[in-house]
């Protein structure tokens, strides 16, 4: 389907910056300290999943049944680890092409939104400086719904005052590619082709769109 896109809205994890390999890092601790192991491959399944899903599928993993104070207790001591982390980011960690593709787009008068399920977003855009490319910011903190349900890009196309049939969604995670088709948006897969087959198109970064006149 041809459309005109007004507004852009992007993912936060793995489209701008690479923070996997930070949750990654908090999430290993965790589970060292709850005594089984977690590898990366393991780590493909909380990308894009809310944080309180992200612990619930660790504690599968591991084969651990927890209560719910307990639950909390330990999502909250693997966030401290994780903001320590971030904490320490440069804006060198800004993913190949992102900040250009985002200037290039409001250059052209096409509005801008971050549609992130994380809490942790407006302190990761704050340590890359990148807070200014953005008309709009929706994170975890604004939406109760985690991806796929549209919540969270429904809300960006809301405060950016534009029809969400003229939005296009840029994903790199199985579950936002599906929110925005719920939302009735374009999709944009960032990544790995088999995950994000759902999308309209699929390319490997932004950088790819520097280029091209898309
Ligand atoms: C998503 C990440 O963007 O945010 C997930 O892909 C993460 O891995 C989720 O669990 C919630 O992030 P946070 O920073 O609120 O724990
Ligand atoms: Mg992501």
């Amino acid at each position: 389907m041809i459309r005109e896109m007004r507004a852009a809205i992007f993912d936060l994890d793995g489209v701008i910056v690479d923070t996997a390999k930070y949750h990654y890092l908090a999430w290993k601790r965790l589970a060292n300290e709850l005594g089984f192991d977690f590898t990366e491959t393991d780590n493909e399944r909380l990308k894009g999943v809310s944080r309180v899903r992200s612990l619930e599928i660790l504690l599968e993993i591991g084969g651990l049944t927890l209560d719910d104070a307990t639950k909390s207790q330990l999502a909250a001591r693997k966030n401290d680890w994780y903001v320590e982390y971030i904490s320490n980011m440069v804006a060198s960690e800004i993913l190949p092409g992102a900040a250009e593709y985002l200037q290039k787009l409001r250059s052209r008068g096409i509005k801008t939104a971050l549609g992130s399920a994380s809490k942790n977003a407006p302190l990761i855009l704050e340590r890359l400086g990148i807070s200014s490319l953005f008309d709009v910011v929706v994170d975890g903190n604004k939406v109760s719904k985690a991806k796929p349900d549209p919540e969270v890009f429904l809300r960006a196309a809301e405060e950016l005052n534009i029809p969400p049939a003229e939005c296009i969604v840029f994903e790199d995670a199985e579950a936002g590619i599906e929110a925005a088709q719920h939302a009735g948006m374009g999709a944009v897969g960032i990544g790995n082709p088999v995950t994000l087959r759902e999308s309209d198109i699929i390319i490997p970064g932004l950088y790819a769109l520097i280029v091209v006149s898309i």
